[in-house]
């Protein structure tokens, strides 16, 4: 979502005259996208922001902007703490940055923009295909959370969620595909939850968009990240049956195989319902691919409740999963809530979570071998002349020698020769 937020913002201020600039050292304007989901993502941030301090000094003129979570998160306290910093806005103050960088060119050095007001649209919004790939783009069609699971500070510097106007999502798309696009990924903190806000007599549900979407002519691959499990709709798992266009893939965050620490998460979901709806998408779509996320030493996590983590990974078998040592998020509810497993505790259990996954990632891509792949071109690999790289359905990254040249978003026929632990390997059918 910060890339598809980049992007808007680039856009904006093309509309006013600024170019994009390859050099650091050669802009008048610096905007810092920020995350702050984990502790290191902010860490980074704060750090890159403190080495533009000297840039400033040699250009006192350069407009500095810091954007998205961290900055909506410390709003002042970024200002006092990083004062060559002109700009702080949040995620919902995008759409002003043309009017904040003509503040600063009037001479004010001082803006915050954090206010998150009920009112927020995201407005409609038709993307530049100038930048960025020429076959696939994300499209945002709900932004915010209302879930406050206890570790995550989303639903703070997100805010609540706002699902965006079914025409404009539409139009966007539509707009998209007709200027070449092949595959779109509809976005948003939990698109499951898209229409949940709108009153009754408007309101649709994701499956129900999901479907119209994928009918727009043109429409190659259809995507969608993230999902919280509870929300996984019978309705969702039926899309799967029936749209062509529709990619095998579902990224399905379970966070822990403990019900004890899923209940202390707020996940709102037990490792036997999650165990129900894995079998229900296997069974509308028999080669699925899943992926997860998990947490690792959250609050309480016992060696057993670990075990269990493992258990459910076992059991399974994603095809890779991003994995990551608890930390505490400020004004996240955990914060209040003992910190029990030291921190190279932690380390020890991501290290076995990720060993073993990687044995199983590797195992799920070996079962590949022999089966024939309809894959979609990213481009020539940077490994060596010939060698092309391309996605499959289920997202994987698949690469191919050929002796022709093609182009983003082709879709190629190919045959698998060997499974790797990140890509597949493939002989052209
Ligand atoms: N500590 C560690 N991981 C976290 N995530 C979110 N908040 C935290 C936290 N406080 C992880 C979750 C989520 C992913 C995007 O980041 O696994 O699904
Ligand atoms: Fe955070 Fe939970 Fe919302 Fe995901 S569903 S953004 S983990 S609060």
């Amino acid at each position: 979502m910060n890339e598809r937020d980049s992007e808007i913002m680039l856009q904006l201020l093309e509309q006013q005259g600024y170019l994009l600039c390859a050099e650091l050292e050669a802009a008048d304007a610096v905007i810092v996208n920020t995350c702050s989901i984990r502790g290191k993502a902010e860490q980074k941030a704060y750090s890159f922001i403190g080495s533009l301090r000297r840039l400033k000094k040699e250009k006192p003129n350069l407009i500095i902007a810091v954007a998205g979570c961290v900055a909506q998160q410390e709003g002042h306290k970024m200002k006092s703490r990083m004062p060559h910093v002109d700009i702080v806005l949040g995620p919902h103050s995008i759409y002003q940055l043309p009017d904040l960088f003509q503040e600063v060119v009037d001479g004010q050095n001082n803006i915050v923009s954090t206010s998150q007001s009920d009112d927020f649209i995201i407005p409609p919004f038709l993307p530049n295909l100038k930048h960025g790939l020429p076959h696939k783009r994300f499209v945002t069609i709900m932004q915010g959370c209302n879930n406050f699971c206890t570790y995550c500070i989303v639903p703070y510097t997100r805010g609540r969620e706002v699902s965006r106007k079914q025409e404009d999502i539409l139009a966007e798309v539509e707009h998209l595909v007709a200027g070449g696009v092949k595959e779109i990924t509809l976005l948003g903190q939990n698109v499951n939850s898209y229409g949940n806000d709108q009153p009754p007599s408007s309101c649709i549900s994701f499956a129900e968009l999901l479907r119209n979407v994928a009918a727009v002519p043109g429409l190659v691959r259809l995507r969608f990240t993230t999902s919280n499990p509870k929300d996984l709709s019978p309705a969702l798992m039926d899309c799967f049956k029936d749209l062509k266009n529709l990619g095998h893939h579902f990224h399905l965050p379970v966070q822990s195989g403990s019900n004890k620490i899923l209940k202390k998460m707020n996940r709102k979901y037990t490792v036997e319902t999650y165990r129900e709806k894995v079998a229900g998408l296997r069974e509308a779509c028999p080669d699925i691919s899943l992926t997860t996320d998990i947490i690792v030493g959250f609050s309480g996590e016992t060696a057993a409740d670990f075990q269990a983590t493992m258990d459910l990974m076992e059991e399974v078998r994603y095809d890779s999963a991003f994995s990551f040592k608890y930390s505490s998020r400020p004004p996240a509810k955990s914060c209040d809530f003992e910190d029990t497993v030291s921190e190279e505790g932690k380390a020890e259990r991501l290290a076995i979570f990720q060993n073993r996954q990687k044995e199983i990632s590797l195992e799920r891509h070996q079962e590949y071998i022999g089966k024939s792949l309809e894959v979609m071109i990213e481009g020539e690999s940077k490994t060596g002349k010939g060698q092309w790289s391309g996605r499959s359905t289920h997202n994987l990254i698949v690469n191919f020698y050929s002796p022709r040249t093609y182009l983003p978003g082709e879709l190629v026929q190919v045959t698998v020769t060997e499974g790797c632990l990140n890509s597949l390997r493939a002989d052209l059918s």
